[in-house]
């Protein structure tokens, strides 16, 4: 039996429906308004993303959970449940504002394994460029 639920766990563990909000309602629409010191995820400048994918794979750990193709299947993010959200979910960009993803680096994802990573991993500087990089996960977001 334990061999069994070792085998199943990660393979059943999935993302948590992706499209639904995870800012309070009524802390949404100032979250909508935060933007990025650069104006934009889809305006930022290959440097800026590259020191993004620096700090995703490094400093950040997001590689960690959400995987070197941002797939959410890093080593420890196999094994949590819900699943770290899949950065190459194109649909999910569409439906999220810059300043909705920041939200959850300051204030984490309750209840799940997405815990605050403002300010004591990162700073908030270094949150926007990672965004910048999570964005390039979606092909056609920076074009
Ligand atoms: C310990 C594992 C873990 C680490 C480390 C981690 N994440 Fe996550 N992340 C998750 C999980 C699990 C979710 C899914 C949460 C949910 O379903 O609400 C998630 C979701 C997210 C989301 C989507 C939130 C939304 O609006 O749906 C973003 C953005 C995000 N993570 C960014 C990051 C960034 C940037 C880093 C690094 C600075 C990072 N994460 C590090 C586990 C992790």
């Amino acid at each position: 039996m334990m061999v069994f639920s070792f085998i199943w766990t990660p393979l059943l563990a999935q993302e948590f429906e992706p499209l639904r909000p995870r800012v309070p309602v009524e802390e949404r629409s100032m979250a909508r308004k935060m933007l990025p010191p650069f104006g934009s995820t889809k305006r930022a400048t290959p440097s800026i993303i590259a020191e993004g994918k620096a700090l995703y794979e490094g400093k950040g750990t997001c590689i960690s959970c959400h995987g070197e193709s941002g797939l959410g299947d890093g080593e420890v993010g196999r094994s949590l449940n819900p699943s770290p959200r899949n950065f190459t979910n194109c649909r999910f960009h569409a439906r999220r504002r810059d300043g909705e993803l920041f939200w959850i680096l300051k204030n984490g994802s309750p209840g799940t394994g997405m815990v605050p990573m403002i300010p004591v991993t990162i700073t908030e500087e270094e949150a926007w460029k990672i965004l910048a990089y999570e964005r390039s996960f979606c092909r056609d977001w920076q074009r």
